[in-house]
This record gives C-alpha cells, sequence and structure tokens, in this order.
C-alpha cells in the first residue's frame, strides 16, 4: 500500500517542526505579520499542527473550528492567502520535504480557499 501524506512526510514530530518555522516566517512577513497581532499562538500552533496531521491521514483529531468559521471575517485576500502558501513552501523544504509531497500540499491548500478567503 501506499504510504499516507502523513508518513512520507515524517509523521507528528516533522509536521510540528514544518507548522512550527511556517508560524515564525508569517511573524516576519510584513503579508502576514499583522494577523498575527494579538492571537494566542501556542494555540494557533496546536490547532495548526493537528489540522495539518489529521488533514495528511494521521491519528490526530482537530479540535479547532472548521475553516469557514475561524477565517469569517477576517477578509483575507488572496495575496494573504499566497503569502502563506510561499511559508508553508519555504518551512516544507527547509525540513526536507520532497516535491511531490509539497506539491500535494499546495494542492490541498489550493482546495480549501474557498474557506478562508473574502469571508
Ligand atoms: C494556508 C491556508 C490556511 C489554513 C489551512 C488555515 C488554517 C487555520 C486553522 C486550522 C486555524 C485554527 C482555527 C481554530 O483555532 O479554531 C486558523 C486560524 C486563523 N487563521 Fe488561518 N489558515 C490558512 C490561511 C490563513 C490566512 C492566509 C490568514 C490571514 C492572512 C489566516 C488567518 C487566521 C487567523 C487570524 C486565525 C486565528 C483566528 C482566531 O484566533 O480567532 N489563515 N487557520
Amino acid at each position: 500500500m501506499t504510504a499516507t501524506l502523513y508518513e512520507r512526510l515524517g509523521g507528528a514530530e516533522r509536521i510540528a517542526l514544518i507548522v512550527e518555522d511556517a508560524i515564525d516566517r508569517h511573524a516576519v512577513n510584513p503579508a502576514l505579520a499583522p494577523r498575527l497581532y494579538g492571537r494566542d499562538l501556542p494555540r494557533l500552533k496546536e490547532r495548526l499542527v493537528q489540522f495539518f496531521c489529521a488533514g495528511a491521514g494521521g491519528p490526530q483529531a482537530y479540535e479547532g473550528r472548521d475553516l469557514r468559521s475561524a477565517h469569517a471575517g477576517l477578509n483575507v485576500s488572496e495575496q494573504e492567502l499566497i503569502a502563506a502558501m510561499d511559508d508553508i513552501v519555504a518551512a516544507m523544504s527547509a525540513h526536507g520535504a520532497g516535491a511531490a509531497e509539497v506539491n500535494e500540499v499546495i494542492a490541498i491548500l489550493y482546495s480549501l480557499k474557498g474557506d478562508i478567503v473574502r469571508l
């Protein structure tokens, strides 16, 4: 059987490192940094790790809100979504993810656009 995306990425430990790195990049990305002001970052990080793990086929349960509710009222722009995806690609590459896995994650994130952007 083909390994799940979760397994190919290196499981929860590697995904947590990728999420942490991506948040660090968001914090110094001028397109995104203001969005992080005043947020509970340890909690956000925990939720993002759960979301990423569960979405990639891991055993974790996602305990956060559905994406549409989480982003409602934020009026996230397409430019911000691309900026976030750029940081995620950079974080994945920095932690040794392969091109196939990066492309898979990008395709999944793009498919979520309607529940994130312009709400
Ligand atoms: C790349 C695709 C994205 C995914 C998969 C994603 C996923 C998530 C998840 C899982 C949460 C946690 C929800 C919860 O705790 O209940 C969250 C919260 C949040 N997201 Fe996103 N997000 C994405 C893009 C963005 C973008 C581009 C922005 C804005 C520039 C953004 C702004 C936020 C903010 C501000 C919160 C915290 C909301 C709060 O604390 O109430 N997200 N996101």
